[in-house]
């Protein structure tokens, strides 16, 4: 069958349990499982068309080429597409941004989940998202998870079949009802990105061992109170549980941290006020200095006047559960 062209569509998410650490970086097999929440505001579209009088891949994000230096993520989700579609022609990649600028939300998720769907589909193969997450995994770690929607499990894998993410149980009412704030005080890129970062803890961190241990008791306590619908137990779960990622960078060798005086700010001051209100909010804080707000619908409200009176200069962007991959023919391009 002659590949087509196809458009796909994938949303970011954020992590309750990090991952942070490879225990395979050719393979990308994370150290610990990890588990997400898919986001329905944030997300890229993303075309595919493997012609053969394209001279190369190439890729434009939002009207910029991009250039081939930085096409290695790319390219190796592509190289996967290929082999097992036993294609080798080369592919025209266009790729749309829909997260608001300077959310403070990586577009790499879903910009390389979109791109595995999208050329996958093109390429003529018919996946399910199991395998699919599989393809997403060798462009970054956590497009694995921007597959599927709602609460999603990256299961780390001892091999390039066992590595995949699968939706996660959960009480309706809890994936109706729960809300993320994006709280942005810094669009500026990180000094460390995640695979530096990563690779430094891993290599000279000396919580590293503690912290594999420490991931997967609190994956283990977090899916029955997923399960169960109980928020204060998952916000508590995911809050510690970044917490004590960021505890592994301050151990590592040169010791780094990705929180600014602000971040930690808006840490304790969350605390102060969620033991006094008491209000259900947690936070949680990705590789980069931004925080990310877990809470309710009913509290959304409180929790936005709250940063209005205490951070006054901060962004902040409101986010519910999002969908997993969703397709559209070329000729219908989404809106
Ligand atoms: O896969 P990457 O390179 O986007 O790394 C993700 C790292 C964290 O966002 C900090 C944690 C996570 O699980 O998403």
């Amino acid at each position: 069958m002659m590949p087509s062209s196809q458009w796909a569509r994938a949303h970011t998410n954020i992590a309750l349990i990090k991952y942070w650490g490879k225990k395979d970086p050719t393979l990308m097999l994370p150290a610990n499982d990890s588990l997400s929440l898919t986001l329905a505001n944030f997300y890229t579209d993303t075309l595919v068309r493997f012609r053969a009088d394209c001279p190369g891949d190439n890729l434009t994000i939002d009207g910029q080429p991009v250039s081939a230096g930085a096409l290695t993520k790319v390219v190796r989700v592509l190289d996967e597409v290929r082999r097992r579609a036993g294609l080798t022609l080369p592919a025209q990649v266009i790729s749309r941004n829909h997260v608001p600028t300077a959310a403070g939300l990586a577009s790499s998720a879903s910009g390389l989940a979109a791109l595995a769907a999208a050329a996958a589909q093109a390429a003529g193969l018919h996946l399910t998202e199991q395998e699919l997450s599989r393809i997403a995994r060798h462009g970054s770690g956590s497009a694995t998870r921007s597959v599927a929607g709602g609460f999603v499990r990256w299961y780390a894998g001892t091999d390039d079949a066992s590595s995949y993410a699968l939706p996660v149980a959960a009480a309706p009412a809890l994936l109706q009802d729960i809300r993320v704030l994006a709280v942005i005080f810094s669009d500026q890129p990180k000094a460390i990105g995640s695979t530096a970062g990563m690779a430094q803890t891993v290599a000279t961190s000396s919580y590293f061992p503690a912290w594999t241990e420490r991931a997967e008791r609190d994956l283990q306590a977090l899916l029955p109170a997923l399960a169960a619908g109980d928020f204060a137990r998952v916000g508590a779960i995911a809050e510690g549980n970044a917490l004590a990622m960021h505890a592994l960078t301050w151990a590592a060798q040169p010791p780094f941290t990705y929180f600014l005086p602000a971040t930690l700010a808006l840490v304790q001051g969350i605390q102060a006020w969620r033991a006094a209100a008491p209000v259900p909010v947690y936070a949680t804080v990705d590789a980069g200095p931004n925080v990310k707000l877990l809470t309710l619908a009913d509290h959304v409200g409180a929790v936005q006047e709250w940063l209005a009176a205490h951070f006054p200069t901060a962004r902040v962007v409101v986010t519910h559960a999002g969908p997993g991959i969703q397709y559209f023919p070329e000729r219908k391009e989404p809106r």
